[in-house]
């Protein structure tokens, strides 16, 4: 209690000492698009101008990616906390990385105010001299109710786990000081607050909309040359580059993956562990999806905890394409090298995977274990993985492109009953086979050791996934979620 008065005590001292100073020069600029092209050194676009001079209470943007949300709403928050000395501002975002990327952003904004407007600068924090603070917190609803907060910003609300119980939080917080809430993201689960808020009226929200077309140069920051890029990735995803680019909220209802249980899985804490860093203490199992000219290798491993039973993907690495074998074999090398804990590398033998694996086998990676993929092993692969993505024994690190790929594996049933998965052409799923092989490598070796019931009875034991009603059959039949009923095989 007393540390705390004396915190108030310094924070109103220097508030005191700021206005004294600032008393011969001018306070600062007048409006917010003012203080970005004057400055912060940047033109706003039209779109931008409106975020900024947009004084309602809710805000939300739902624009495409690269249009620029981040920037405008870090600009916004600067101007705020300059012109409301003695303000509390926070971010949340669906990882704490990208909190502190927000936070970066806003560094580089503010090494462009004049010395002396801002006090310190941390990777999580912004002290301005005139007692306002900007900080990242964490996606914890307790954490955001205990200070009075004057404004909050949710960057990519929509991929933030168990939006609602945040979101509650956040008006709790804000009613005290009659601040301001600003929600953006690119669209994600329908499954969500951010939505709600999008589409129900009965949130009272300024909304804002920006398609990739508004967003392209020369009226907003998209590069014209970074279009092919991102038209490669996701213009075969009719759903993907609906929700990226034209900013709509579409999800395929034929994937296995859903947006809401992909984003449920991310942990705000997790990020992908370097090379270099040192392991220790866990169990790691190294999943390992071979490819070359049309498709990628892909290199994921997932560590178990013992004690917790809970399952993170710590490692995902993407080779680029044409990369070697030999230069893939290297690299599964250097990290069981480094990550002495690695137990199983599990790879897909089919094709030239035999001869690979093999190899591995040979240059003393002993922990590896091929599998070939059929209709059978690709289903148990792939249904192991919602099995623990659902049953929340498995997390993800927010990452945009695994949660994209994954989002885009179709499952149908076909006339025999087999489930057939499908990705849509010119799009990728190594990620997603190279993670589904590191947890099924995992599952087999933690069965070895644990309660399994195929074990204990002696048959497998087969996975029901959720089931929901598909009115598109007429004698009402209950299809598994993802799944759908293919009439049409050839
Ligand atoms: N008005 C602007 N003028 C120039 N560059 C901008 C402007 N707005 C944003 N940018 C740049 O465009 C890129 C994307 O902006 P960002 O805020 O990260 O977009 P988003 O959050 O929508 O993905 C960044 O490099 C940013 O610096
Ligand atoms: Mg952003």
């Amino acid at each position: 209690m007393q540390a705390r008065n004396l915190r108030d005590l310094e924070k109103a001292l220097r508030q005191t000492s700021y206005k004294l100073d600032s008393l011969g020069e001018e306070l600062g600029p007048e409006d917010p698009v003012t203080f970005c092209t004057k400055t912060l050194g940047f033109t706003p676009t039209g779109y931008q101008r409106e975020v900024l001079l947009d004084e309602s209470q809710m805000v939300c943007l739902l624009w495409s990616r690269q249009s620029g949300k981040t920037t405008t709403v870090a600009a916004k928050m600067l101007w705020t906390a300059l012109t409301r000395p003695g303000s509390n501002l926070a971010v949340v975002s669906p990882s704490m990385r990208q909190s502190k990327a927000v936070i970066g952003k806003m560094a580089r904004l503010a090494a462009r105010l004049p010395t002396g407007r801002v006090e310190s600068i941390q990777k999580t924090r912004i002290d301005m001299a005139n007692g306002s603070i900007i900080e990242a917190y964490p996606n914890n609803p307790h954490t955001i109710r205990g200070p009075s907060l004057n404004m909050v910003y949710c960057d990519e609300m929509n991929y933030i786990r168990d939006d609602k119980d945040l979101y509650d939080a956040i008006l709790f917080t804000i009613s005290a000081t009659n601040g301001t809430f600003i929600a953006s993201s690119t669209p994600g689960s329908s499954d969500s607050i951010f939505y709600q808020i999008w589409n129900n009226p009965a949130y009272k929200f300024s909304r804002h909309h920006v398609t990739w077309k508004d967003a392209l140069e020369p009226n907003g920051p998209l590069k014209q040359n970074l279009l092919p890029t991102i038209r490669a990735q996701l213009e075969s995803d009719p759903w993907r580059w609906m929700r990226e680019m034209e900013a709509k909220f579409a999800e395929n209802q034929e994937s296995f993956f859903p947006l809401e249980l992909l984003t449920n899985a991310v942990d705000e804490g997790l990020s992908y562990r370097d090379l270099a860093e040192q392991v220790t203490g866990k169990t790691l199992y190294a999943g390992l999806d071979f490819g070359k000219h049309r498709d990628y290798s892909v290199l994921a491993v997932v560590e178990h905890d013992r004690e917790t039973k809970l399952a993170s993907l710590v490692h995902l690495h993407r080779f680029p394409l044409e990369t070697d074998y030999s230069g893939v074999i290297g690299y599964a090398k250097r990290l069981v090298d480094q990550w002495k804990e690695i137990v199983r590398i599990t790879t897909d033998t089919t094709g030239v995977g035999d001869v690979v694996t093999a190899e591995m086998r040979n240059i003393g990676l002993k922990q590896t274990w091929g599998i070939t993929f059929t209709a059978k092993t690709k289903t148990d692969i792939l249904e192991n993985l919602h099995r623990s993505l659902s049953s929340k024994r498995l997390k993800l690190a927010y990452d945009n492109d695994l949660i994209g790929e994954m989002n885009s594996e179709r499952c149908e049933i076909s006339k025999s009953g087999q489930l057939l998965f499908s990705h849509p052409s010119g799009t990728h799923d190594d990620r997603l086979w190279a993670l589904g092989l590191a947890c099924y490598g995992m599952k087999i070796g933690l069965s070895v050791t644990e309660y399994h019931p195929a074990i204990m009875f002696g048959k497998h034991v087969p996975y029901m996934p959720k089931l929901r009603w598909n009115p598109g059959q007429p004698s009402g039949l209950f299809f598994p979620e993802g799944y759908r009923n293919v009439t049409n095989t050839q």
